[in-house]
């Protein structure tokens, strides 16, 4: 299934590149976890969710940025996955390797699926926004 999301890369743009470009990264280190086991699992499954957090920080961030309507529903969904995540790990050092190879084979599967429902209401809600306008530095002479 991993090489399956790799190859449908260009179906999950969402031509909000900021994040997209963050959405390759998952990809990546999705199949970077689907091809390893024992200590390098571990070290990619760490990888992976040093990355998720900044991914779904950035996005929890754009949403409370410019008041996004379905803000609590998405973030909620961010916070569980993220927590699944963890709990493989811990799972993974206490010695259970079956539970991070389903993860690694299911984790694609909820991507496509959030990136096709959530993220893309929420890339098309900033593209209509248009950029954040913040307050004018002052000139301090
Ligand atoms: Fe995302
Ligand atoms: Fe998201």
């Amino acid at each position: 299934m991993t090489e399956n999301l790799s190859a449908q890369s260009d179906r999950l743009t969402l031509h909000y590149e900021p994040m997209d470009a963050i959405h390759r990264e998952f990809v990546t280190l999705c199949a970077a976890l689907a091809s390893a086991d024992g200590v390098a699992f571990l070290a990619r499954l760490d990888a992976l969710i040093a990355h998720t957090a900044i991914h779904f920080e950035q996005e929890n961030n754009w949403m409370l940025e410019r008041d996004f309507p379905s803000a609590g529903c998405h973030q909620r969904e961010h916070d569980a996955v993220l927590g699944v995540l963890r709990e493989v790990r811990e799972c993974t050092l206490q010695g259970d390797a079956e539970v991070g190879v389903r993860l690694a084979q299911e984790l694609p599967n909820w991507f496509a699926h959030h990136v096709d429902t959530m993220d893309a209401a929420l890339a098309e809600f900033l593209i209509k926004a248009g950029p954040v306008v913040g307050p004018v530095p002052e000139v301090v002479q």
